[in-house]
């Protein structure tokens, strides 16, 4: 019989593995639980893996001397919304930005394109219950954005900055789904920033989603992996610097 890991005692969070102390501050949240193992070993150095319960791959290392650390989060508010509420109230976690990619609505946005998102519209049921259907402005941290906006500067990044969409339901086949928003200058279409940009809010934390469009809704274009590669790279340093150097 496989035996299993007795409970170790010091563990603190229902769905994360680490000891206190394990986590760092600021937190990079891609959606991919190997997304985050690939930046750990390619970006940081001395790193450590803290938490592999459910494969949700969760590493500590530094950039550049400063302790930072990357989880997996998985797809959707109600995934992404489980370890970041154990972030914050149980590792004291300060600075959490999302990396991800997202669809873009808007027909002229190219593949690749870096998008910091400074607010954050969305049909999830999650912040319907949570708010009993009122509606609350789930917008960035400003600071991080504003920190964000000038790494990118300093790394030669083209990036725009507006509004998303975030949904749950990646597969909604209706028919001019996307036309009001469109016209309302939404960007582009993912799973996690809303509830991000609410549950940090109430932690007092600072949250900010960096984004790489990885296709496009209207036009139907979409990203090969090697430009996904490059263009990832390109959002992982934004996030690191921006973060890191508010820090300082
Ligand atoms: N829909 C939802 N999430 C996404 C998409 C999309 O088209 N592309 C990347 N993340």
């Amino acid at each position: 019989m496989i035996k299993l890991d007795v409970i170790k005692l010091e563990v603190m969070s229902i769905h994360i593995g680490a000891k206190a102390g394990e986590i760092a501050e600021t937190i990079l949240l891609p959606g991919d639980p190997l997304r985050a193992k690939h930046v750990a070993e390619t970006m940081l150095e001395d790193v450590i893996c803290y938490n592999n319960v459910r494969g949700m791959l969760g590493f500590t290392g530094t950039y550049n001397g400063q302790r930072v650390s990357i989880q997996g989060t998985g797809m959707g508010m109600a995934s992404i919304g489980i370890y970041i509420n154990e972030l914050m109230s149980e590792y004291g976690v300060k600075n959490l930005i999302r990396v991800g990619t997202c669809g873009a609505i808007q027909k002229d946005l190219k593949i690749g394109q870096v998008i910091l998102v400074t607010g954050a519209s969305g049909d999830s049921n999650m912040n319907q219950l949570y708010f009993r259907s009122l509606d609350f402005a789930a917008t960035a941290d400003f600071d991080l954005l504003l920190s964000a906006y000038h790494a990118a500067k300093r790394l030669g990044i083209n990036t725009i900055q507006g509004t998303i969409f975030s949904t749950d339901n990646f597969y909604d086949f209706s028919p001019n789904r996307w036309d009001k928003w469109i016209e309302h200058n939404v960007l582009a279409v993912e799973m996690e920033t809303q509830i991000l940009y609410t549950f940090t809010k109430k932690f007092n934390a600072r949250a900010l989603s960096v984004l790489t469009v990885s296709d496009n809704v209207i036009t139907g274009e979409s990203s090969s992996s090697f430009d996904r590669e490059q263009t990832y790279d390109d959002m992982m340093r934004v996030a690191l610097e921006g973060a890191l150097s508010l820090e300082k």
